[in-house]
C-alpha cells in the first residue's frame, strides 16, 4: 500500500509499506481509500515544521486525517460496518489500511457525494465552534479567517439559525464565503469595519466571533469586534508559525473590562442533556463521530455541499504539489482532494 510520510520540514514522500490483511483480528476493519482531503491549516503547519502541536507525532510521521474509503473486509466481531460500506475515518493519507472498530468512523448515508462526505470531520469541528460557545439561534456571528474550517462555520451558520458575516484577508475568499451562504463579508483590515459591522448587526453587536486564523492580528480583530460580554471561539492554533507577540492579548480593555469569554474549540462541547452511554456513564452527545453524523445528515438533505469549494483534485502521487501550494499560501486553493483509486 502507499502512504504519505513527512520526513522533516517540506520533505514529504509517498512510500510503499506492506499491509497483511489476510488475517484480521475480530475487531479489525480493512479499508481501501477512495479519496482523502487536505486540511490546509494544520497540515501546512506540520509540513512547514511550525511549532510542535502537543501530542502530535515527531518525524518521520504520517499526514492528513480526512479519509473516505470502502470497507473491503471485517473481522468476525465487527458490528458497525459491513463489506461495501463507504466510511469516513480520521486515518492518514494512505491507499489502504486496517483499523479497529473502536476508532473514529462514520458511515456515509446513501446518496451523499464522497467529495462532500470526506469533509464530515472538518465540518464537525466547524460545528463545535458554535456548540462549545453555547450558540443560540438568532445570534450575530462573525467568522474571522476564511479557510476550510472558516468556510465550514460560514456554511453551517445559516443552517443553525445564525446571521453570519465573514472576515477574510483576500477578496477571493470573500467570494467563496458569499457562495456558501455568508450574509455579508468584509476584509478584516477594512478601515470602516466597525461601522459596517454595526450596520450588519443593527447595533446589537457580534454575539459570537469564530476565530480560525493563527496570526495575532486576526486575534486582535476578533476580540476588538466582539460585543461586550460576547464570546470568541478559538479553533485556530494561535501564534503557531507566527511572530512573537508584541502586545498584551488579555489587556484590560480587550478582556477584563469588556467582559468577554475566550473559548478553546477542542475537547467536548457542553450540553444540557448528555447521552447515556450505558453502564451508568454519560457521554458527550455531540462527540466527534456524532457531530460528523449530523453534518452528513445535512449533506444528505442537500443543505451542505463542501464539494462546491473544491478547487483542486490531485492524483495521490502529486501530493507534494498541493503542500507546496499551501506553503506559498495560494489563495485560489481551498478544497483539495487526493484520489487513491488506482493505488
Ligand atoms: N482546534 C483544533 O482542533 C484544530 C483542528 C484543526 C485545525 N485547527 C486550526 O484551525 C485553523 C484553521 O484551519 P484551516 O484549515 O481553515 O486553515 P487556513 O486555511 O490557514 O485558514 C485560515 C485563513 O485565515 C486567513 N487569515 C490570516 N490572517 C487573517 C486575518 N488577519 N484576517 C482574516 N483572515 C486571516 C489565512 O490567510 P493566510 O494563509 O494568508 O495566513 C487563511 O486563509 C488552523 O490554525 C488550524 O491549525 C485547529
Amino acid at each position: 500500500m502507499k502512504i504519505a510520510i513527512l520526513h522533516g520540514p517540506r520533505d514529504l514522500r509517498i512510500e510503499d509499506q506492506s499491509l497483511d490483511a489476510s488475517q484480521l483480528a475480530p475487531d479489525d476493519i480493512h479499508v481501501k481509500t477512495i479519496i482523502s482531503a487536505f486540511k490546509i491549516g494544520t497540515d501546512r503547519g506540520n509540513y512547514e515544521g511550525a511549532e510542535h502541536v502537543p501530542g502530535a507525532p515527531g518525524y518521520p510521521r504520517w499526514v492528513g486525517d480526512s479519509n473516505l474509503g470502502e470497507v473491503l473486509a471485517v473481522g468476525s466481531a465487527v458490528q458497525r460496518v459491513q463489506v461495501g460500506d463507504r466510511i469516513v475515518t480520521r486515518q492518514p493519507h494512505q491507499s489502504e489500511y486496517i483499523m479497529k472498530e473502536s476508532a473514529s468512523l462514520v458511515k456515509v448515508p446513501p446518496g451523499v457525494d464522497p467529495e462532500d462526505a470526506v469533509y464530515a470531520h472538518l465540518y464537525a469541528l466547524s460545528s463545535l465552534c458554535y456548540r462549545k460557545a453555547f450558540f443560540q439561534p438568532g445570534e450575530n456571528v462573525a467568522v474571522v479567517g476564511v479557510g476550510v474550517l472558516g468556510l465550514g462555520a460560514i456554511a453551517l451558520g445559516p443552517l443553525f439559525g445564525a446571521r453570519v458575516v465573514a472576515l477574510a484577508n483576500s477578496p477571493v475568499r470573500l467570494e467563496m464565503a458569499e457562495k456558501v451562504g455568508a450574509h455579508a463579508g468584509f476584509l478584516s483590515n477594512d478601515p470602516d469595519l466597525g461601522a459596517k459591522l454595526d450596520d450588519f448587526t443593527r447595533g446589537a453587536g457580534l454575539d459570537l466571533v469564530i476565530l480560525t486564523a493563527n496570526p495575532w492580528p486576526a486575534y486582535q480583530t476578533a476580540v476588538d469586534i466582539v460585543r461586550p460580554n460576547g464570546r470568541v471561539s478559538i479553533v485556530s492554533l494561535l501564534g503557531r508559525g507566527e511572530n512573537d507577540l508584541d502586545f498584551n492579548p488579555l489587556s484590560m480593555d480587550r478582556f477584563y473590562t469588556k467582559g468577554i469569554s475566550l473559548i478553546a474549540v477542542s475537547g467536548a462541547a457542553g450540553y444540557l442533556y448528555p447521552e447515556n452511554g450505558g453502564s451508568g456513564k454519560t457521554v458527550d452527545r455531540f462527540a466527534p463521530d456524532r457531530a460528523a453524523e449530523h453534518v452528513l445528515d445535512l449533506m444528505a438533505d442537500g443543505n451542505l455541499k463542501p464539494s462546491s469549494l473544491i478547487t483542486h483534485r490531485f492524483h495521490y502521487s502529486q501530493m507534494v504539489e498541493a503542500y507546496e501550494m499551501a506553503f506559498r499560501r495560494e489563495k485560489s486553493m481551498l478544497g483539495v482532494i487526493f484520489d487513491w483509486r488506482d493505488a
